[in-house]
């Protein structure tokens, strides 16, 4: 299947029309960005190992009866997906302290968080993708009662998935963010990617930091890190 005209050009990937309306192919970059943006870079080879993982990853899921909106990845940059009505919130799952929620909380990064934290935050790059509670989604009208408690019952069991899977990788899921969409059907579909872009990825021995951490910090080693999670999910060849 070959894209068409482009439709939608975020941070890290571009989604182009196809000649079947109910399919998109996205494009993985190797553009990064961090800080709403404020902060911007490249990582090279990035496009090319976050659509390895995020194809493994959304094939575990469908495995485990996750309805996804992964058909197939067509190239090194390229996925085949389901054209979904993208749902205007991120889903946010933290099974550790981190990030915006250590700040936010002024808590250390690394507290266990029991039971798993799950937000809504708004996805407006705009508005820097504010946190919202159930009542402000419902009352701005993004998401009903019933679609909010679906949202958290499949983000959790992604969790639970996806952090069994990692830790015998031995990798520890420390957070990550999910995207929803509805198909024509209306049903809910988990959508967007995962990737070390989106989660938080720790080494479960040394608790070494192998995500974009490394890059909104300037730890170093970005690619490096890339490559080790590829590695470790996708293949121990090497990628490309
Ligand atoms: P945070 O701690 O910065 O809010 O991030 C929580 C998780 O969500 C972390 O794994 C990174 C991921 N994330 C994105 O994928 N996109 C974003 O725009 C942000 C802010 C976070
Ligand atoms: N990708 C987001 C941005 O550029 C945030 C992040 O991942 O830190 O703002």
């Amino acid at each position: 299947m070959r894209r068409l005209e482009q439709r939608y050009e975020g941070k890290a990937k571009r989604v182009y029309a196809t000649a079947d309306p109910e399919r998109f192919i996205i494009e993985y970059k190797d553009d990064a960005t961090a800080f709403n943006a404020r902060k911007r870079g490249v990582i090279a080879g990035k496009g090319a190992l976050n659509n390895a993982v995020a194809s493994a990853m959304f094939e575990l899921l469908e495995a485990a009866g996750v309805p996804t909106h992964y058909l197939a990845r067509l190239s090194p940059c390229e996925q085949l997906v389901k054209a979904l009505s993208i749902i205007p919130l991120e889903v946010v799952v933290r099974n550790r302290a981190a990030g915006s929620f250590a700040r936010r909380y002024g808590v250390a990064e690394g507290l266990a968080l029991n039971p798993t934290v799950i937000e809504w935050c708004l996805k407006s790059d705009a508005l820097g993708d504010p946190p919202l509670n159930d009542a402000a989604a419902v009352a701005l009208g993004l998401a009903s009662p019933e679609l909010l408690a679906a949202m958290f019952e499949l983000a959790s069991g992604v969790n639970d998935l996806l952090r069994e899977h990692l830790l015998d990788r031995g990798l520890e899921l420390i957070d990550f963010k999910l995207e929803f969409g509805t198909s024509p059907e209306g049903g809910l579909v988990l959508a967007d990617e995962i990737s070390p872009d989106t989660c938080r990825l720790w080494d479960r021995e040394t608790g070494e930091k192998l995500d974009k951490d490394r890059f909104r910090q300037d730890l170093g080693g970005v690619e490096a890190a890339y490559r080790e999670v590829y590695r470790r999910l996708v293949s121990a060849d090497s990628p490309f």
